[in-house]
């Protein structure tokens, strides 16, 4: 028997947990480092579709998460100004379960003790050498695996340093104030009691504007999510704290009985929501470093898909490498850029779809005026269905034959044409 390939990953989010988790269960010895020392209970709601679960119990990581996140069975899409109901469909429809996306991270980063995968806290990757491949440690530590995976997130360092590509965040035009808290107190208000009784998930839409109510861990924890025009260009971050004098403002003619709990919220957070540009390669020029999950496919927080795609990505690369071996790494990471990329583009556009349905269904409406239920709900069922694995089996031969030709002779076609990236 050779050695197993030996693979690190950078990152241990959910996608580098996910990729840790796959990699691991095709036989490969799996390194993992990341920056932090500890990881908080960061984020707010998160969805996970089936699409990601059939994967997930693959590795073992099937029912708590179901526990986790498969709590309440309806959704609401309600009219902003009084919150009648426009449409209703089942959540499993639209973001698939939704828990705390730091539970779930816990529940991720569990199983991949369990499996004795070794993650090393603590660890800031400095720079790369993707002809090794290597990296090393802001400590000057070097390592050195047979294949490196940046599941860095999206202000991923490998995805410059490694393949050039300029970080260049695009202003969506929007930004999300959002708030997650024990909501125990907003059970006293008639006004909006209803909402914090049980789990519930409930989205307001209005002119450029919506609002999401996600109530978790069975009634005990509160979350709103309220998507408005950015107008101030504020920076991208996960912890810029927001304005709630703003929040109140623009929440001043919403249904009032979700405004009643929005506007009892002590503090939020501003979340400025950018557009990447699909970059036209994951992989190194030496195809030995592969970027996966935020790095390379962002996801709008409308397509509830991110860390779903994310799981993807892990198990098709990790299949790609038992199918190619030790000795073909860059066939295996060409074929898996092939292979994800215009599935996860769908999944992206399809966030920025919903968000636009949304902003516009009402425009110019009188009240009395019905709107076609179908129009504003969220259309994520198709991507429900897919098997990962199984898609890799059916289109390795044909996908692979043609990477072969490509690495022989050493033109790589880009993931798509007239790309606007810069790739140096
Ligand atoms: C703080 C935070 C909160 C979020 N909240 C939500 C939410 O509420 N809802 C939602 O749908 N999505 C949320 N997301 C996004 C969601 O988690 C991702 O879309 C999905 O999980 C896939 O992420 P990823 O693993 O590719 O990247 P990430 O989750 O961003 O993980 C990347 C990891 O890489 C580590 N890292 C970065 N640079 C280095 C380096 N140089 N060396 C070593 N390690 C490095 C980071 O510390 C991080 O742990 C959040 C992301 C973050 C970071
Ligand atoms: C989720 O819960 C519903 C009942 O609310 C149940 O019918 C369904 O089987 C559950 N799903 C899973 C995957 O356990």
């Amino acid at each position: 028997m050779s050695e197993p390939i030996k693979v690190i990953i950078v990152g241990a989010g959910l996608g580098g947990c996910a990729a840790a988790m796959a990699m691991h269960y095709q036989g490969f010895d799996v390194q993992v480092f990341e920056k932090v020392h500890n990881f908080g209970r960061l984020g707010d709601s998160l969805g996970l579709g089936e699409n990601a679960l059939r994967l997930l119990q693959r590795w073992g990581l099937h029912d708590r998460l179901i526990e986790i996140g498969n709590k309440s069975e309806m959704m609401q899409i309600r009219r902003w100004k009084d919150g009648k109901i426009l449409a209703q469909q089942p959540l499993m429809d639209m973001a698939g379960y939704i828990g705390h996306r730091g539970d779930y991270h816990e529940e991720f980063l569990r199983r991949v003790g369990e499996l004795g995968i070794g993650i090393k806290m603590g660890s800031n990757v400095v720079s790369y050498d993707e002809n090794a491949p290597s990296l090393t440690l802001s400590t000057g530590e070097v390592h050195k695996a047979d294949i490196i995976i940046a599941a860095d997130g999206i202000k991923s360092t490998a995805r410059e340093l490694v393949l050039g590509f300029e970080d260049k965040p695009k202003s969506s035009g929007y930004a999300c104030f959002r708030a997650y808290f024990k909501g125990a107190y907003l059970k006293d208000d008639p006004l909006c009691r209803e909402f914090v009784e049980k789990e519930c998930v409930n989205i307001w839409i209005g002119n450029d504007v919506h609002l999401v109510q996600n109530t978790l861990r069975d009634g005990d924890e509160f979350n709103w999510i309220l998507t408005h025009k950015d107008t101030e260009d504020i920076k991208e971050s996960w912890f810029q704290p927001g304005d709630m004098d703003a929040v109140r403002e623009i929440i001043s003619d919403c249904d009032p009985r979700i405004a009643a709990a929005v506007k009892k919220t002590k503090e939020c957070l501003d979340w400025k929501i950018c557009y990447r540009d699909p970059i036209p390669s994951w992989v190194s020029k030496s195809h030995k470093i592969a970027l996966l999950g935020d790095s390379c496919h962002p996801h709008l927080p409308t397509s509830a898909q991110g860390a779903s795609q994310a799981t993807e990505s892990a198990a098709v690369l990790a299949l790609c490498l038992k199918l190619a071996g030790k000795d073909n790494i860059p066939l295996a990471t060409r074929v898996y850029e092939k292979l994800r990329f215009e599935r996860v583009r769908q999944s992206q556009r399809n966030g920025e779809d919903v968000r636009d349905r949304w902003h516009n269904a009402l425009k110019n409406l009188d009240d009395d005026v019905e709107i076609d239920p179908e129009d504003v709900k969220i259309r994520n069922r198709w991507l429900y269905p897919f098997d990962a694995e199984a898609d890799t089996m059916r289109r390795w031969q044909e996908v692979s034959a043609l990477v072969t030709k490509e690495l022989q002779t050493g033109e790589i076609t880009p993931l798509f044409a007239g790309t606007s990236a810069t790739y140096t």
